[in-house]
């Protein structure tokens, strides 16, 4: 685990009444592991969940729950307990505790700890995934991202509902892993980074879509790698049972059409990266009600979709534009046409085939620019993320006012 030796920092790990509330012992105990002085506090529903008792014996620290406490506010009282903390990291935090941050509301100690702490606050969001689908979360997280909270997670996958979807706890050694890398380099600290990642689904019926085999990796690794170096980053991504990276802003989209409203809403952006294997094409109209089969043959009529990324490369102030390529033949010839036609700055082409490029965990990327190029080696994607992004920065360094 990156950071854990040396680690001495104060966290305060608040704790609401949701389901995932066990796993944040495990939290408790990871981060407690790893050097650091852990306090506890609960809000009323997480003690339903589980008892202020366990993360007291986890903790090593008496736990608390409630604000009018008049024996625990002669200790260390609520104030003190804010200024304590260096970090606030709220896990599980419900809807109900991300409505009332993003209310401004100081009901119960969790809230109130909020509210007077000039620590930065980080939310580990657990809850059903229509929950949080549900438009009033949906804007709860964009305030509270706003005011300059960072989100740590939901992952997708089972709930505890019996639901599969966005919704879930990051995992608690996830969570730890994000709350203790502080040894990350911070080359990206201050920069506004959107990534756009994974495929596009383009409807044919109701039930149907066109799709492609993009899995989301490469995207889903700059992010992690963007955000782990300092920046602000939003992923806006097609629909991917990917993991959102610690620290990371998602916006899940499922059409071209869709990922291009998503990205233009984005004013500040220094760095764009296109990662996203958006579909050419969209179902010129798409049925309304399913398409039932016949004998006689089909035929869709499909219309262009806007190019996204050359869109973004016609912006003014325009940011640093990387881009990638697919292609099955005359790699660079390809890559470089495209770079110039769609204006990127950086394009990194790959060539796929059976078993190469999409959905696979490694790939071979070649890297070319206006005045350089750089073959890099079959590597994880992750790698190859550190590796694109010590290229964008070589650049920047090179060519502090390179635009193509
Ligand atoms: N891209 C985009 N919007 C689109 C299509 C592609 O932003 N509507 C971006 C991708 O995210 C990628 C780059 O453009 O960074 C290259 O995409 P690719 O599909 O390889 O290029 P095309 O222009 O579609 O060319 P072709 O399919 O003919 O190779």
């Amino acid at each position: 685990m990156s950071g854990s030796s040396a680690n001495n920092q104060r966290i305060l790990v608040g704790v609401s009444g949701g389901i995932a509330a066990y796993k944040a012992v495990v939290l408790v105990r990871r981060l407690i592991d790893a050097g650091c002085e852990v306090r506890v506090v609960m809000t009323e529903a997480a003690t339903r969940f589980v008892t202020p008792l366990t993360f007291q014996a986890v903790s090593g620290q008496p736990v608390r729950v409630t604000l009018l406490d008049a024996e625990a506010e002669s200790g260390m009282d609520h104030i003190a307990l804010a200024r304590w903390a260096q970090r606030v990291v709220i896990a599980p935090a419900t809807a109900d505790i991300m409505a009332r941050l993003a209310a401004g509301m100081a009901d119960d100690l969790l809230t109130t700890l909020c509210l007077a702490t000039e620590a930065p606050v980080q939310l580990a969001p657990a809850m059903n995934r229509q929950m949080w689908a549900h438009p009033a979360t949906q804007a709860n997280y964009a305030r509270l991202v706003e005011r300059g909270v960072t989100m740590l997670g939901p992952d997708a996958g089972f709930q505890a509902c019996g639901e599969t979807g966005a919704g879930r706890m990051m995992e608690p050694e996830a969570i730890a892993e994000a709350l203790l890398a502080e040894d990350a380099p911070g080359d990206m600290a201050g920069l506004d980074v959107v990534v756009t990642a994974s495929g596009t689904r383009e409807p044919i019926d109701p039930v149907r879509f066109l799709a492609n085999r993009s899995s989301g990796r490469m995207g889903f690794a700059l992010a992690a790698e963007a955000s782990r170096r300092g920046a602000r980053v939003t992923l806006i991504a097609g629909p991917s049972s990917l993991a959102t990276p610690a620290g990371v802003r998602r916006v899940d989209v499922e059409t071209a059409a869709q990922m291009q409203v998503a990205v233009e809403s984005i004013e500040s952006m220094d760095l764009f990266i296109g990662a996203a294997a958006v579909a050419d094409y969209r179902v010129a109209r798409p049925a309304e009600q399913k398409l039932k089969k016949s004998g006689a043959s089909l035929s869709l009529d499909l219309l262009p979709n806007p190019d996204i990324i050359a869109a973004v490369a016609q912006r003014e102030p325009r940011p640093f534009v990387i881009g990638f390529a697919a292609e099955t033949e005359r790699l660079a010839e390809h890559a470089a046409a495209k770079r110039q036609a769609k204006g990127m700055d950086l394009i990194c082409a790959n060539e796929v085939g059976a078993g190469r490029g999409f959905d696979t965990p490694d790939n071979t990327l070649l890297l070319l620019w206006q005045d350089g190029e750089r073959a890099l080696p079959r590597a994880a994607k992750e790698r190859l993320a550190t590796q694109i992004l010590d290229t964008y920065l070589q650049i920047k360094q090179d060519f502090p006012h390179a635009s193509r």
